[in-house]
């Protein structure tokens, strides 16, 4: 089973934004998103965006004027991020995101950790200790929005194998194994070389969060709680930081 980090760097990565469609409709839906969950965004905020891959939704909230950090472990993401993001105000950092607060100069207005990124921390403590960290980091009445797949209902049978994306030369098929608090995604891709199709595969793992765990975890460290559904079938929450 490979870590997070090395699945990213080794598989995942370099077919990423093929397996999103391509950048431009990627960052459609991305622009899409933002204006939907922060309508009242306005230049001069401050934002986060915790795992921003090539900057899906860290480039919508620079091009309106939010300075934001756009942390991630995938130097290949971020370099994607750099090149896309050119002038805008956005600081991609390479680090873990729960190191985000060292590069905060002050509270933030809105942190995002969009794209079932929760569930790639490895273990409900790290989950806990990241609501802690974001609930210190927002001013009153700043949000802290997440998208995340519900793993918590086991798929059977053929139901377990995803098909993800595939064209004439390549083909990325998910497949899926449960345990009791985690589920070991096997990404299985498939590329054309020449007249021959060269099959590879790396594992890595996903916790199995339930919105209801997460709201009450959120709720814990202070944030109200509105739940809503996400892009994709993934689950949306907004917790906003109460308080003066
Ligand atoms: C499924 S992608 C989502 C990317 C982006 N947020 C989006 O919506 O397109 C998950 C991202 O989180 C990053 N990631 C996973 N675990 C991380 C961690 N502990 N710290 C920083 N980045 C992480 C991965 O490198 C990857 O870019």
């Amino acid at each position: 089973m490979a870590s997070v980090s090395d699945h990213y760097q080794a598989h995942l990565a370099p077919v990423y934004l093929w397996m999103a469609g391509g950048f431009e409709a990627a960052l459609a839906r991305g622009e899409s998103e933002i204006d939907t969950i922060l309508p009242d965004l306005a230049p001069g905020w401050t934002g986060v965006d915790l795992g921003a891959g090539f900057g899906m939704h860290a480039i919508p909230l620079g091009r309106r004027g939010c300075s934001t950090i756009a942390l991630d472990t995938s130097a290949h993401l971020l370099e994607e991020l750099r090149r896309r993001a050119e002038r805008l105000p956005v600081r991609a950092i390479e680090g873990d995101l729960l190191s985000f607060p060292r590069y905060l100069d002050s509270k933030a207005d809105v942190i995002l950790c969009m794209g079932d990124t929760l569930t790639h921390l490895p273990d409900r403590q790290s989950v806990e200790s990241l609501f802690s960290l974001t609930s210190d980091g927002l001013r009153p009445g700043g949000r802290f929005i997440m998208t995340f797949r519900d793993y918590t209902s086991a798929l059977e049978g053929p139901r377990r194998f995803i098909p993800v994306r595939s064209d004439d030369d390549r083909i990325l098929t998910c497949f899926l194994e449960y345990a009791a608090d985690h589920v070991d995604v096997h990404d299985v891709l498939h590329e054309r070389e020449g007249p021959q199709w060269k099959l590879r595969v790396s594992s890595y793992r996903k916790l199995r969060l339930s919105p209801e765990w997460v709201s009450a975890a959120l709720e814990e460290k202070g944030l109200a709680v509105r739940r809503e559904p996400g892009l994709a079938g993934m689950v949306r929450i907004v917790a906003t930081k109460t308080g003066e």
